[in-house]
């Protein structure tokens, strides 16, 4: 444990299935302009979208709507939401959804009161906000992102082919309060719980994957690991099994909620890939991660070999009694590659839409980070999204 931080999480969570009435509690510490921002309509059809309002109405609120935050929220999105919420003079903004709503949420409320281009100051520039940023609360209602408990906030721009997560530094960013119902979870999709689930995972390798120092924070990220393994493998053959998914979502959170990333660098690799590829597709945010994985991982694992290994070992329960270091590394990917095809996920970017004559300017669009095992130059870029194809 090498680092120096400071470690405070100011949001504050209502886990369960009869969290949703803890929203009375936290209503009444908001002004009266509420604006509810929300997805396509899936909420509308499984009934939180009617449990919710009923609560506003009962807690005297004044409320708007940003309805249709697509999977992947867009620039001209964003700008359409900040002005709703100026012209309803937003005292507070409640997200329910996913982590597109809930990242979406994020930037509207450091949008309303900045007197600058969103786009350019958070997510050109990645500036911190020098202007009031609106509370935010967020009701979830898909697993993965850990959005719910974080201050990042990704948003797409269609017009410049660009997906960028800007992660504030700023904790007044981060929700006040997330109201956690893994019950909220079961109507999703096979598929979108799957990428769901890959998220979390690569979320935690993302941090995981760094540093040779004796770290905590990595003990803690095999714990949630084999957490996850267990339920998603119980979750794959009976999405409706509650405890897995309440164990899911709890993992989620705390995947990516600063925690396990304390006193480490980080990588990050297989997000800036994938976004890039989220970019060009505007495919499902976890399964871009799926493609990009194994390529990538592969092609690092001599320079963290101790890592890969000792991921096999306490992760994947690979034995490795009379076997070089790096065929027990290997086996921990190829048994991680199994469990992948195991619950669905997709291998192969051509599987999401892009082909070989995007990769060039995928790569353009790929932010090549330093905090991982290995800086890629532009070349090992494009070789592993041709091993992605
Ligand atoms: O829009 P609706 O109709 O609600 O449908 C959504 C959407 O189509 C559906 N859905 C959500 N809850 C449901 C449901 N369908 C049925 N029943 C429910 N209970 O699921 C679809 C996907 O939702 P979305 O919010 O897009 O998924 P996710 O939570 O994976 O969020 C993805 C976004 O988060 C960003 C990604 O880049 C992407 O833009 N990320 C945010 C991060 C953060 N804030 O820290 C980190 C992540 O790495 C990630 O980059
Ligand atoms: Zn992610």
């Amino acid at each position: 444990m090498l680092g120096n931080f400071s470690y405070c999480n100011p949001t504050k969570l209502y886990f369960g299935d009869k969290s949703l009435q803890y929203l009375n509690t936290e209503l009444p510490k908001y002004g009266k302009n509420v604006v509810l921002i929300y997805g396509g309509g899936s909420i509308k059809k499984n009934g939180i979208y009617d449990d919710v309002i009923r609560i506003l109405k009962d807690n005297d609120k004044n409320v708007a709507e940003i309805s249709g935050v697509m999977p992947n929220p867009t620039l001209p999105k964003l700008y359409e939401g900040i002005e709703i919420a100026r012209n309803h003079q937003a005292d507070f903004l409640l997200a329910v959804g996913g982590g597109s709503v809930c990242d979406y949420a994020k930037a509207v409320a450091v949008s309303v009161h900045c007197k600058q281009d969103p786009w350019e100051k958070y997510f050109l520039r990645f500036e911190e906000p020098d202007c009031e940023i609106l509370p935010l609360g967020c009701v979830l209602t898909m697993v993965g992102t850990g959005s719910e408990m974080n201050a990042g906030s990704v948003i797409t721009n269609p017009e410049s082919k660009q997906k960028i997560g800007h992660v504030f530094a700023d904790e007044e960013v981060m929700p006040r309060f997330s109201i956690l119902n893994p019950k909220y979870t079961l109507t999703l999709p096979h598929y979108q719980m799957v990428a769901g689930i890959y998220d979390i995972f690569n979320h935690i390798c993302e941090q995981y994957f760094s540093g040779e120092d004796d770290n905590t924070s990595d003990y803690i990220s095999e714990g949630l690991m084999r957490s996850l393994l267990h339920s998603s493998r119980i979750a794959n053959k009976n999405p409706q099994d509650y405890e897995a998914r309440s164990n899911i979502m709890w993992t989620a959170t705390w995947a990516l909620n600063t925690l396990i990333a304390k006193g480490k660098s980080e990588d990050w690799m297989v997000h800036m890939l994938g976004q890039a590829v989220g970019a060009y597709t505007d495919a499902t945010h976890g399964m871009t991660l799926a493609a990009v994985s194994l390529p990538y991982y592969r092609h690092i694992l001599p320079y963290g070999l101790q890592k890969f290994k000792r991921f096999a070992v306490n992760v994947w329960d690979v034995n490795p009694a009379g076997k070089t270091d790096e065929q027990v590394a290997q086996e921990g990917l190829a048994a991680m590659e199994a469990w992948m095809q195991e619950i669905g996920l997709v291998m192969h970017i051509t599987e999401l839409g892009a082909n070989a004559d995007m990769l060039e300017g995928i790569a353009d669009a790929t932010f090549i980070l330093d905090g991982g095992y290995k800086v890629l130059s532009r070349d090992e870029v494009i070789q592993i999204l041709k091993e992605s194809l």
